[in-house]
């Protein structure tokens, strides 16, 4: 009796045991499969610039430990410049209830905005999120958007401009009119070109069909080109800076990636590096160590020297001894 009475405990308890260990895996399960953060980039389209910024995003969060497809999901999308396929991929990150969306470039960042005001945003690369009015304040974001600018630094490329051209009275800038980031830069650069007495004409295209001809009969009118960070320019660099090499015009640009598609030199700011930074902000949301309404903008200001030698034997341009030593010290030659 005693004995049957064991037994009965034993299969009750067994029994409870098994039941329990059912739903507990089965819960264990489900969270673990909650736990893999998902994070969908969305950027505006390929140029060197851009591809860049994407890469230092990647190599982070590799570096921070998530591997793609193991312990996070990185979902790519390129939207080819194109509005409606940015509006399509935001609405399907929200969709697919992403962690964090990184927008590579301005008009990726406005369109997640119109999206989503809950899930966590980080700019990669925006020149002047404030000035665009996707953040009331780039110390306190407030909202679900915080990251990176990449607002270039203008005054120090005007200085390496007049340092290689000593004679530059007229300069040329070429932007495109739809370009956010590109008009601002534009505007402060012809102020401040203007304020050192040069001669400053300002040519605008719609789309990278318009460059060709643009980039012709601006050529014609002044000494040396400069572009900023223009999405469209940068995507058709190679053609601006062969159009313009024909007419022994070099281009200046505002990003480093844009010299080695053909501008003879800048001092600029590493775009990988600004990708490294939108990852770690990226890496921060993800481990809830913090949100976007209280992380700062990342200004980065260290920039870069590049100079293009072969560009410059084109042009039959020398760089004076004193460029060339601070690029060989603190920067790069492309030969
Ligand atoms: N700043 C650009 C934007 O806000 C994006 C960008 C980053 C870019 N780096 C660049 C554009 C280099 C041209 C070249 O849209």
């Amino acid at each position: 009796m005693k004995h049957t009475k064991r037994l009965y405990g034993t299969i009750i308890f067994l029994f409870a045991f098994l039941i329990f260990a059912f739903f507990y895996t089965g819960h264990n399960e489900k969270v673990a499969k909650n736990k893999i953060p998902k994070v969908g980039v969305l950027q505006l389209m390929s140029h060197p610039a851009l591809d860049q910024i994407n890469q230092g995003l990647d190599d982070t969060l590799k570096k921070h430990g998530y591997i793609n497809g193991k312990n996070i999901k990185i979902e790519f999308q390129n939207a080819q410049g194109d509005q409606s396929n940015l509006r399509t991929i935001s609405k399907q990150f929200v969709q697919d209830n992403v962690d964090v969306a990184v927008g590579i470039a301005t008009p990726s960042v406005q369109s997640l905005k119109n999206a989503t005001s809950t899930i966590p945003i980080v700019m990669g690369a925006v020149t002047d999120p404030k000035g665009f009015g996707i953040i009331p304040s780039n110390t306190k974001p407030g909202g679900n958007i915080t990251g990176v600018s990449d607002q270039a630094p203008l005054e120090s490329q005007l200085k390496l401009i007049r340092e290689i051209m000593p004679d530059l009275k007229n300069i040329g800038i070429i932007y495109t009119s739809s370009d956010m980031s590109a008009t601002t830069e534009m505007k402060k650069m012809k102020k401040i070109a203007a304020k050192q007495g040069l001669n400053v004409t300002v040519s605008s295209i719609s789309n990278v069909n318009d460059l060709e001809q643009v980039s012709t009969s601006l050529s014609q009118k002044v000494q040396a080109i400069f572009v900023p960070t223009d999405n469209t320019v940068a995507s058709g660099m190679k053609l601006l800076s062969s159009i313009a090499a024909k007419q022994n015009i070099p281009v200046f640009p505002a990003a480093t990636t844009m010299v080695k598609d053909g501008g003879l030199a800048t001092y600029g700011l590493s775009q990988y590096e600004l990708g490294e930074q939108t990852g770690e902000d990226v890496v921060k949301i993800l481990r809830g160590k913090g949100k976007p309404a209280t992380m700062p903008v990342t200004f980065i200001k260290k920039g870069h020297l590049i100079l293009n030698e072969k560009q410059a034997q084109k042009l039959n341009i020398t760089f004076p001894e004193s460029v060339i030593k601070r690029a060989q010290k603190e920067g790069k030659i492309i030969k």
